[in-house]
């Protein structure tokens, strides 16, 4: 396994250091090759040279495995540089059109949802990762007058939604390989379904690109009879994901409407510290992080939970299709949540390091 590994900036090399030591652990335990190259595309190396990701170094990440990525953003440089020039980048480029966020709560973990529990609280957000709002096209006119006037646009071809549909459909059935999603009813399952997926949308309102996403959502769940359909308007999704989470099974959605709704499920998952991400070129190379940003106010602490970098670690082994080496961390991570239950490492009486050598220690014995 050949990994390119980004910490970036803030608590994200703290927090990649203890994913890389899981990860070490896990190829000893499982008898697998590891190398990686370090690679400092972040915002010191910008503030220093002005560097931000070249073409050239963004062809050069087409030869690895995967990346692990920390987080990318420094106090000291404007939003929006970092952000589009590196993160971005990196998810255009290398054509990184899934963004697949689990949501689930591990026994023990506190969510301010108090009536949700391991088997409610399991569900699937897939983000559209290429496309919407996240093109970065638009305009001013009469900027700083009073006639100003600020255009950005919400753009979708067929084709970028119709992949991503279809990799949601195929996500979900391969969720249930051995099980049927338990939110179905008795009548849903003796009519064969096995699973469900929601498209999450605002065709109220956005009646040209969720009209799009709507009659392709239909299309394609002609070649899924087995996966029951919904939609849901995005603000309502937002309510039954605190109200009634266990509705859910796999949701796909947009690129900005799930980034926001996927914030809003990592807190009910327990927070920041716990929720991880991938964004996913099924065909290419793809890319593992925490969903959480830089953290600046803990930098250099140790004591920023890492657990999400540890859970994306087990995306990207998933992913790659080291099966063993995945649930054995899954089962790392659940015994060690277990012993935690917060964001900070250290209000659990546990710095960052030793979170990450209690999961080496679960994976060795
Ligand atoms: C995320 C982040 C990014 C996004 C930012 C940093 C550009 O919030 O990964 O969810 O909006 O996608
Ligand atoms: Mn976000």
């Amino acid at each position: 396994m050949k990994l390119a590994v980004i910490g970036g900036d803030g608590t994200g090399p703290e927090v990649v250091a203890e994913a890389l030591k899981s990860l070490e652990a896990l190829s000893k335990r499982f008898d697998f090759e590891l190398a990686y190259d370090e690679l400092d595309y972040n915002g010191t190396r910008y503030l220093q040279t002005q560097q931000l990701l070249s073409d050239d170094e963004l062809e050069a990440l087409k030869t690895y495995d995967a990346i692990l990525l920390g987080a990318i953003g420094h106090t000291d440089v404007k939003p929006g540089i970092l952000e589009k020039d590196i993160l971005l980048k990196m998810r255009f480029g290398l054509d990184q059109y899934i963004n697949l966020r689990p949501i689930k709560l591990y026994d023990s973990v506190d969510s301010p949802l108090k009536h949700a529990n391991s088997a409610t609280l399991d569900y699937v957000v897939v983000r559209e990762n290429t496309g919407g709002l996240y093109t970065g096209v638009g305009s001013f006119e009469a900027k700083g007058t009073g006639d100003e006037v600020a255009i950005q646009q919400m753009i979708y071809t067929r084709q970028q939604v119709e992949r991503c549909i279809r990799f949601a459909f195929d996500y979900a059935l391969s969720r249930h390989q051995n099980d049927v999603w338990r939110g179905l009813s008795e009548a849903d399952k003796e009519a064969g379904y096995v699973a469900q997926l929601t498209l999450c949308g605002k065709t109220n309102v956005l009646t040209y690109v969720f009209d799009l996403w709507e009659r392709v959502f239909e299309e394609v769940a002609k070649d899924y009879p087995t996966v029951k359909t919904n939609y849901v308007h995005v603000d309502a999704v937002c309510i039954y994901m605190v109200d009634d989470p266990g509705r859910f099974d796999v949701i796909v959605t947009s690129n900005m409407f799930g980034d926001i709704i996927t914030d809003l499920g990592a807190i009910t998952q327990g927070g920041l510290g716990v929720a991880p991400g991938a964004n996913i070129n099924p065909e290419g190379v793809s890319m593992f992080e925490p969903i959480g940003g830089t953290a600046p106010d803990f930098t250099g602490k140790n004591q920023i939970n890492p657990m999400a970098a540890i859970g994306a670690v087990q995306l990207l082994l998933s992913h790659l299709g080291y099966l063993d080496a995945a649930s054995c961390l899954e089962n790392a991570i659940k015994v060690v949540i277990k012993k935690m239950d917060s964001q900070l490492a250290a209000k659990m009486g546990f710095s960052t390091t030793e979170i990450g050598d209690l999961v080496v220690q679960e994976i060795m014995t």
